[in-house]
């Protein structure tokens, strides 16, 4: 079902704003571990304050600021868009999908007018509108995923299956959280995930291959993944550490009072998608950041939060780089957010 959204609606106008009613909060249980955590996407996850997940791309009420951020990290560094040769096909199939889920989740925002090959988008958001050729480079001003990386809020990195494996070949990521596409493109899945604690031993990574290895055309899942960031900072990748990485330790060192404001949990809901023409994986990383204090005003995600943070084995807290500012989030959530137990 498709919902209509106005873009200026969405504010802070409601008692419960948007940003904490459509906030994907990531944890079913008190403890956090690594799974192959993938469910069908589509539904809608409720929360004790509103849900999330209709749609694969979601327009929010952040679209032109975080879509103005992003062409500016572009235009600062142009690494951030990647693309083997061999992914010419894949970046056009992954437009015209990315096109579709646009137009299909706001039809008076976004069209895809023309079928074969000629085609027109339109963004009225944006006021662009752009006639190309399917397959055609000289019809776009700029390759196709970054083209269409314009005009959603999610990162997308294109995956090719080869060889009884797959392979980060293409990419856009502005958002990444402390990890770098410039370094991980033409790396395999296993490679990709090579830094991550615990999931070699327990298998995680090559039975989540097998799974998108095994995905049909068309279908679409959905997982999620977390971690902790001072200030909302969409932009954590390694190559900008110097900007974010600071901030760790001065948050650390500084006021209990502006742990609340300051301290957001980070949380990417991911989408897997096999597409239809090239047979690529497209795998969408949008970025969600809810600062403290608004995560208190949920109290059963206050008392959650705690417990995961308090209980999270000191490995997987160091890989998720968060060993400075768990401790000031969990005493901030006991002082001032009203968790009790
Ligand atoms: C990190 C699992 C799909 C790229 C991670 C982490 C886990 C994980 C557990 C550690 C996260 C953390 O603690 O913050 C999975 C599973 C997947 C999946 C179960 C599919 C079912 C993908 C795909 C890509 C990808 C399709 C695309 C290339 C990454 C990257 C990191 C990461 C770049 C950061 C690695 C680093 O530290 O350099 N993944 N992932 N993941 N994942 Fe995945």
């Amino acid at each position: 079902m498709s919902t209509t959204i106005d873009l200026e609606a969405l504010g802070d106008s409601a008692a419960i704003p948007d940003r904490i009613a459509r906030f994907p909060f990531p944890f079913p249980r008190d403890t956090y571990r690594y799974s192959t955590n993938v469910e069908p996407a589509g539904s809608v996850v409720e929360t004790p304050v509103g849900g999330w997940g209709t749609h694969p791309v979601d327009v929010d009420g952040r679209y032109r600021e975080d879509l103005a951020e992003r062409t500016r990290i572009l235009a600062e560094d142009p690494t951030r868009f990647q693309a083997l040769p061999h992914m010419e096909i894949a970046q056009w199939d992954a437009m015209l999908t990315l096109m579709r889920m646009l137009t299909d989740a706001h039809p008076e925002t976004f069209s895809l007018d023309g079928d074969g090959a000629a085609r027109r988008f339109t963004n009225r958001a944006l006021g662009v509108e752009q006639s190309f050729v399917f397959g055609d480079p000289s019809t776009l001003p700029e390759p196709p995923l970054l083209f269409v990386g314009r005009h959603l809020q999610e990162d997308v990195v294109l995956l090719d299956q080869r060889e009884g494996a797959l392979w980060g070949d293409a990419g856009l990521v502005t958002f990444a959280a402390d990890w770098s596409l410039r370094f991980d493109v033409g790396m395999s899945f296993l490679q990709i995930h090579g830094p991550v604690p615990r999931v070699h031993t327990e298998g995680v990574i090559p039975r989540a291959q097998q799974f998108l290895m095994g995905l049909q055309p068309g279908r679409q899942y959905r997982r999620t993944n977390w971690s902790l960031s001072v200030d909302r900072l969409l932009d954590q990748s390694t190559e900008t550490y110097p900007v974010w990485g600071r901030d760790r330790r001065l948050l650390a060192e500084g006021p209990l009072e502006d742990v609340g404001r300051r301290l957001n949990l980070r949380v990417e809901v991911q989408h897997l998608v096999r597409l239809g023409v090239s047979g690529a994986i497209m795998f969408l990383i949008r970025t969600y950041l809810l600062p403290f204090e608004d995560i208190a005003r949920v109290p059963e995600w206050a008392e959650r939060l705690c417990r995961v943070l308090e209980e999270l084995p000191e490995d997987m807290a160091d890989y998720k780089g968060i060993t400075r500012t768990r401790e000031p989030g969990v005493r901030w959530l006991r002082t001032y957010g009203g968790v009790r137990s």
